[in-house]
């Protein structure tokens, strides 16, 4: 990496900024400033850092080669705006903010200063700062932007241990898409899966322990075998009885539950074709039943 490159410069000392703060120094890099919204967040991480902070960005991004901003993805526009405006941005730095769904195009300010623009979206949950840093290694990381700003994002990705994979602006919608469906409407099956032990009696602790053993060997399922050999279960053993059994029990609870079964009873189908497990009439037949066209009982 360009030595100008390892000189950064943190806009935003939240969960993001923190975790690849540390990340960025314990690969080598010198963080030469830190800036947030309010003085505590700054101080914090500044403090632990052993940086400069401030809460006004434009005075630590003249020094840094590289501006990682690091804001919520409604407030990156106007950061950009508001650094470019008091003289921020320099020719030759990469700034790049962290957003799944916003495009680097929203940098356009900096790229005007003559700076290369990029989005690097590590795809992980940053819920603790500390979790995160152990679990950044190996991370994946959406990248787009301008072709140098993209082929400088790549590298600083790869400084951190992780693997840029390079996401089509057009294409930017989806991917973000993807990444929700497989962190939060994770979590959203899972409260779901509780729920309904609720409904047996299981204290949420207790739903959440008993399940976290068959989650986690299905995830190592997935790692294992592939997404569609993976899948187990009433559907790839077309056991229509076991369903309608579901379906009669969800039907009864009148929060909603059923509808989710349902849809994703219905998108299992799919998958168990794909495994061969089913056959066309087998599939239309499923089909049906989860979309409440067969008799429920
Ligand atoms: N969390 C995730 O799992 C995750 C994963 C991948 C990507 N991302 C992306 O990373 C970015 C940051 O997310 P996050 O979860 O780290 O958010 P966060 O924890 O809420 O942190 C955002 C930080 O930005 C600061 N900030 C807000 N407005 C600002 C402004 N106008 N000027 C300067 N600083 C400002 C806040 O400052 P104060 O604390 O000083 O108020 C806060 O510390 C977002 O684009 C998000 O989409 C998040």
């Amino acid at each position: 990496m360009p030595d100008n490159d390892r000189k950064v410069c943190i806009i935003g000392a939240g969960r993001v900024g923190s975790t690849l703060a540390l990340a960025l120094r314990r690969a080598g890099c010198e963080i030469v400033g830190v800036a947030s919204r309010s003085e505590q967040s700054a101080r914090r991480l500044g403090e632990r850092l052993g940086c400069p902070f401030t809460v006004r960005p434009a005075e630590c991004t003249r020094n840094a080669g590289v501006v990682l901003i690091t804001v919520p993805d409604r407030e990156i526009g106007a950061v950009a705006a508001a650094i470019q405006s008091r003289g921020g941005f320099a020719a030759g730095q990469l700034v790049a903010h962290t957003s799944g769904a916003t495009p680097a195009e929203v940098l356009a300010p900096a790229r005007a200063d003559g700076a290369a623009i990029a989005s690097i979206h590590p795809l992980q949950s940053f819920a603790d700062v500390e979790a995160a840093l152990e679990r950044l290694p190996g991370c994946y990381f959406g990248v787009e932007g301008d072709p140098a700003g993209v082929s400088r994002a790549r590298r600083l990705v790869e400084d951190l241990g992780g693997v840029p994979l390079e996401v089509n602006v057009v294409d930017k919608a989806l991917y973000h898409a993807a990444a929700c469906v497989a962190s939060n409407y994770l979590v959203a099956v899972i409260h779901l899966a509780t729920e309904l032990l609720g409904r047996c009696g299981w204290s949420r602790t207790d739903a959440l322990k008993a399940l976290a053993p068959l989650v986690d060997g299905t995830r190592e399922n997935l790692r294992d075998l592939g997404v569609v050999r993976a899948l187990t279960g009433p559907v790839v053993r077309d056991d229509r009885s076991t369903l309608k059994w579901h379906l009669a029990a969800l039907a009864r609870l009148d929060d909603g539950y059923e509808g989710v079964y349902r849809a994703l009873g219905a998108y299992t189908v799919g998958i168990a074709r794909e495994q061969n497990a089913l056959g066309a009439v087998q599939a239309r037949e499923l089909t049906a039943l989860f979309e409440g066209v067969l008799d429920r009982g």
